[in-house]
């Protein structure tokens, strides 16, 4: 009798805990406010925003989801130095997104010389768009958010309008500071019928948003865009871009920049050859310059590896190895990793 009674009273318990588990799994799923994996808190938020200089300011819950794609401009480690060949652009950029952007009060009064509310760089893949970027972030003094699309636009109606506009309300507490769009054409692509409403709605309302901005003299936020493919991009959106700077594939030059940027941290034969590797690259992006390095430089590691005969054994003597056991990268070593990398790079082209 007291062992029935003690059964059915442990069952009772675990029946409505498996309930009371269950019913909080779905409620939990089913609320849109919920925090997402890698979303801050609000302490680690205040954290960030101390670590950039601000303190005091309150997000919303909205704002809060958006503030983890947030980059201390302190912290890029990108600058003008690292990025190869595209002076005549930088200087450009400088010029008219940068120094207005700083100099604010000086043009203040003028609509026609104020820094303009919309950049986009375009060219093709792997040439420098995300560093350019960074380093126009870095030293306009700005905050930079980098826009992840996939954070806003969230499957529950009228969430992804909110994310719009807390996106631009926080960019505004953060000003000076740069919204970043990475491959803008997949976000703000050409409207048309077979659009999701969502999608409609989003794209609308960010324009709306923007159009804010512009009409505002004094707010400092700005919406740069990179693409591939321009001609993908609404071209509502591309007439609010009034800055747009074409960024092409290196010529020989360039690359002869570029790769003395990539190996300049590298051991390197003091007799590289770079015109000669530059003249072999024809139509290699900085992307692909650099692959063409790391390939060159596995391989001076690799013959050092085989000059050890590896196995359990041998090791601890793998580990022991340091800079000086490697040769240094000679012009040989680059020919051969163009070559074994040609393939790819028109495999991905
Ligand atoms: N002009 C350049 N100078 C130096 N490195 C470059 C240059 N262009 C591209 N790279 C290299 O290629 C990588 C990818 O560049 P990225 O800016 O992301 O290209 P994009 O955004 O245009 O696709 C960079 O991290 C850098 O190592
Ligand atoms: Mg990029």
């Amino acid at each position: 009798m007291h062992i029935k009674q003690i059964t059915a009273f442990v069952t009772l318990g675990l029946l409505s805990a498996m309930v009371y588990y269950g019913m909080k799994f779905i409620f939990d799923s089913l609320d849109p406010t919920k925090k997402k994996p890698g979303q801050l808190t609000h302490e680690e938020a205040e954290q960030l925003l101390i670590k950039i200089g601000l303190e005091g300011i309150k997000l919303t819950d909205h704002e809060l989801a958006l503030a983890s794609t947030l980059v201390d401009p302190l912290n890029m480690s990108i600058t003008w130095a690292d990025i190869g060949g595209l002076d005549g652009l930088i200087k450009d950029l400088k010029e008219t997104v940068i120094f207005p952007m700083r100099q604010k009060s000086l043009f203040a009064k003028s609509s026609l010389l104020s820094s303009p509310k919309g950049v986009l760089l375009y060219g093709p893949p792997g040439c420098g768009k995300t560093m350019i970027a960074k380093a126009t972030a870095k030293t306009a003094g700005c905050r930079f958010i980098n826009v992840q699309v996939a954070t806003l636009t969230d499957k529950w109606y009228g969430e992804s309008q909110k994310l719009t506009a807390a996106l631009f309300s926080l960019a505004k507490k953060l000003a000076p500071c740069i919204i970043f769009i990475d491959e803008i054409d997949s976000f703000l692509r050409s409207r048309n019928i077979s659009d999701h409403e969502v999608t409609a709605m989003v794209k609308a309302q960010f324009m709306n948003l923007w159009d804010g901005l512009v009409t505002d003299g004094e707010s400092q936020v700005m919406v740069m865009g990179a693409s591939n493919r321009p001609e993908d991009v609404d071209t509502a959106i591309l007439r609010r871009m009034v800055a747009t700077f074409h960024i092409g594939l290196p010529n020989e030059r360039q690359r002869e920049e570029i790769l003395g940027i990539v190996l300049k941290n590298e051991k390197v034969e003091n007799d590289l050859d770079f015109k000669h590797v530059a003249s072999l690259t024809e139509g290699c992006s900085g992307s692909d310059l650099k692959e063409i390095c790391r390939c060159a430089a596995m391989s001076c590691l690799r013959e050092c590896f085989n000059s050890i005969d590896c196995d359990d054994q041998n090791y601890e003597d793998l580990l022991s190895l340091n800079e000086e056991n490697i040769r240094a990268i000679s012009t040989y070593d680059i020919v051969n990793a163009v070559e074994k990398c040609r393939s790819q790079f028109i495999h991905h082209r």
